[in-house]
């Protein structure tokens, strides 16, 4: 596939090594294209770098990586009409530290992947990958058992592909349900934050057991 990706941070960068390593062709959005010059040269032919327009215009699929806080610009500047009948996958969280603790600015009545959806009526957002860190969302590899990937969003064939992907990381993925759910997912998040502030420690993640 073509994939896109909004973001140039951590997750934009880890995730598109990644995409390119399991075969798709990959080009990074970011205001400043230039600053991703050794990154577009380890990873080799099949990535590339441009606009937030270029890179959702050239794209079939779109990760959306960037900052809580500046996801609705960052769509806005690469064009609504360019997400059109696309699948995006939301992997940012809403957090927010100004309280002097760990908090969401916004959460339990809605959440920002359903706003993701909101501000793009005619694409399928996929909810993923938000409730792990950027190093762990490739081949896990963490002891105590394997993790799950819990998604959600409102299109069943979106997560069918998205789930395809996440298999193709080393996750077992568990739908929770319609994008709705991505208060629960976003919310988890949380709770990962103030385990890490905890404990010091950065590589978990969350498993479902049951029987
Ligand atoms: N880091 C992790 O391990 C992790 C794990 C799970 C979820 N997440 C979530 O994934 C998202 C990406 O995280 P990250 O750590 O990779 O990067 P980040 O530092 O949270 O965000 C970097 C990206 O945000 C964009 N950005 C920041 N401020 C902006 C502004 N005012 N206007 C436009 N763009 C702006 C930057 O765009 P430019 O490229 O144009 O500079 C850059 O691409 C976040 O929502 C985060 O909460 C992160």
């Amino acid at each position: 596939m073509k994939i896109g990706i909004l973001g140039s941070g951590s997750v934009g960068q880890t995730l598109g090594r990644a995409l390119v390593e399991k075969g798709h062709s990959v080009r990074i959005g970011t205001r400043d294209p230039l600053k991703l010059e050794s990154w577009r040269a380890e990873v080799g032919a099949a990535a590339s770098v441009g606009s937030p327009a270029e890179c959702v215009q050239w794209a079939e699929l779109i990760v959306l990586a960037v900052h809580g806080t500046a996801v609705e610009a960052v769509l806005e500047s690469a064009g609504v009409p360019h997400f059109s009948g696309k699948i995006v996958v939301d992997v940012s969280d809403p957090l927010d530290f100004s309280g002097g603790r760990p908090g969401l600015f916004v959460g339990t009545t809605d959440s920002l992947g359903e706003r993701v959806q909101r501000w793009l009526p005619d694409a399928k957002v996929v909810k993923a990958l938000n409730t792990v860190l950027a190093a762990v969302m490739v081949n896990p590899g963490l002891t105590g058992g394997d993790p799950d990937m819990f998604i959600a969003g409102n299109d069943a064939d979106a997560k069918l592909v998205v789930g395809g992907l996440l298999e193709s990381f080393g996750w077992p993925v568990i739908d929770m349900g319609d994008i709705e759910s991505a208060r629960w997912l976003e919310a988890l998040s949380l709770l990962w934050v103030v385990h890490s502030h905890r404990t010091g420690k950065i590589h978990h993640a969350f498993k479902l057991v049951g029987k």
